[in-house]
Order: C-alpha cells, then structure tokens, then sequence
C-alpha cells in the first residue's frame, strides 16, 4: 500500500491510472478503522481497479471542540487494517494540506430540507464542514466512485444531493450498515465507550428493531411514546433525537405509508459524553 500525505505525492501515485483510464474508487474515512469501513473498501475493490482511501479527522465538521480532541486516533492500527484488505493508496492529508493558508471557510450548500432535521438541527455546521472536505477530497483524489456507509444516513443523502446538484462526475455507492453479532452498528466512536456504556448502548438498535416491528400495529406517536420511555427507563443513555423520515426526503411521517424501503426511523443517543447515531428502514 502506497502512502501518501501531501496532494502533490498522490498526483505522483494516481496520474499513471488516470491516463490509462483505470476506474479509481474512494473511500474517505476520519480513521479509527472498524470492519464497516473495510466493508466499504472490499466492495470498492471490487468494482475499480485501485482503491484510494483517505483518513483525515476533519476539525470543520466538529460542532464540539472537545469531542475533536478525543476524536480516536488510530493510524497505525488503520495501517495494519488496510493493509490487509490490500488497499493500494491510503491518503493522509495534514490539516494544513487541506485548509491551505488556515483558510478554514466552509461551503454554504442550499441542502433545502435535507438538512433541517435530525443531525442537521443537533449539529449546527457539521454538515457545512463534512461537505466542504468531502468536495475537497473529490476534487484531490478525482474518483469514478466514492463509497458512503449508511449508518451515516443523512450525510449519505446531502452528499448524493450535492453531486448530483453540482454535477460532480463521481458515483456516489452507499453501503449497509454492518453491526456488531449483538446489533451494535459500528461505529469509530464505539471504542470511546466504557464497558457499562457499551452495554447500554445496545439498546439503540434494540429499539430500532423493536420499531420495525411495530410497522402497522402502531402509530408513530405510539412508536414514539415508545422509543422516549425505552431511553427514559434506561437511566445511562439519553436520547438526542427519534425521527422515521421518508427516506427521499427526510421529511419526518406523521403516518407509515409506503414500503419498507422508503421509511427509516433514526437515532441519536449519548452514552455519557459519547453521541452514537443508528438507522433502520422499517
Ligand atoms: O463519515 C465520515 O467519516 C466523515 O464525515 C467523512 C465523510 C470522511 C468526511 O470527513
């Protein structure tokens, strides 16, 4: 695997595979590698001939300071990680190869609705900063294609809006959530937890389960009711937010019409100072 940390030395490593017209898939990561992000780099093997993947802890999509710092830092372990699902390239920008000149200004994207709830209203200019470095990297690495987890849901809707909004000539591939053998979805921020939280935080995709099951016996203001007392009884989780969204849209459904793969009920939660987000199409 090729290592790379200044765009000049990854025009170096990708200009003889774009002039030879060789498919060139993305997988942009901030680290702290788990199995859902090896997931998302197996598939891109598969579908180009050589696989880039970039980790960069972005400080713009951090509406939090502190959540910055204890952001996991894993590059050696990462290393290891991509090695072995024979990533080609793996990129690793400095902050200051990204925002050249501390020119830390964000794009302002009309997202419409899109990002008016959920993520969107918890984190004020998170998705300003996840775009702007996402179009960044796209704009550095060139792909044909780009892989996204669906775990982050929201942000996997603004950046296929976005693409498709700015013409940017990259496939946007989305891929399942891969979860934990009890249900956990993985997340780089699992690592943060501490045991106690570990185990509570597991009924985060309890619920979500437990709400697809409820599809067309209950309302969604009995879904609602609840999901609030499920994280209420719980005592160690709080729950930021509960939302079933058409999954187009993200417009929140006051009724459970459509078929399963057009309803997604989304959670945020804290697990003490640990935010975890998980979806489900129900
Ligand atoms: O999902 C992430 O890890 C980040 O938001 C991304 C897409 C790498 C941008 O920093």
């Amino acid at each position: 695997m090729k290592i790379c940390s200044t765009v000049e030395e990854l025009e170096a490593a990708l200009n003889p595979f774009r002039i030879n017209k060789r498919l060139i898939g993305f997988v942009p990561t901030m680290g702290a590698l788990h199995h859902g992000h090896l997931s998302l780099i197996t598939k891109a093997k598969q579908e180009n001939d050589l696989v880039v993947c970039s980790i960069f802890v972005n400080p713009t999509q951090f509406n939090n300071a502190a959540d910055l710092e204890k952001y996991p830092r894993t590059l050696g372990e990462d290393e290891r990680m991509l090695k072995e699902v024979e990533c080609d390239v793996l990129f690793v920008p400095s902050v200051d190869e990204i925002y050249l000149n501390g020119n830390y200004s964000v794009l302002n994207v009309d997202f419409g609705v899109l990002d008016k709830g959920m993520e969107g209203k918890s984190r004020p200019g998170h998705f300003a900063g996840m775009i702007t470095v996402v179009n960044k990297l796209f704009m550095i690495v060139k792909p044909n294609s780009a892989y996204f987890g669906k775990k982050d849901f929201q942000q996997l809707a603004l950046v296929k809006y976005f693409v498709q909004t700015q013409h940017i000539p990259v496939s946007i591939r989305e891929c399942p959530i891969v979860r934990e053998a009890d249900g956990l979805a993985m997340s780089s921020r699992n690592r943060l937890l501490s045991p106690e939280e570990r185990k509570h935080a597991l009924l985060i995709s309890k619920t979500l389960f437990r709400v697809k099951e409820m599809r067309g016996k209950k309302t969604v203001s009995e879904i609602k009711s609840y999901v609030e007392s499920a994280f209420a009884n719980d005592g160690l989780l709080k729950l930021d937010y509960f939302e079933i969204v058409n999954a187009e849209t993200l417009v929140s459904m006051e009724k459970l019409e459509g078929n399963a793969a057009t309803i997604v009920a989304c959670i945020a939660a804290f697990a003490g100072n640990v935010r975890l987000i998980d979806n489900e199409t129900i």
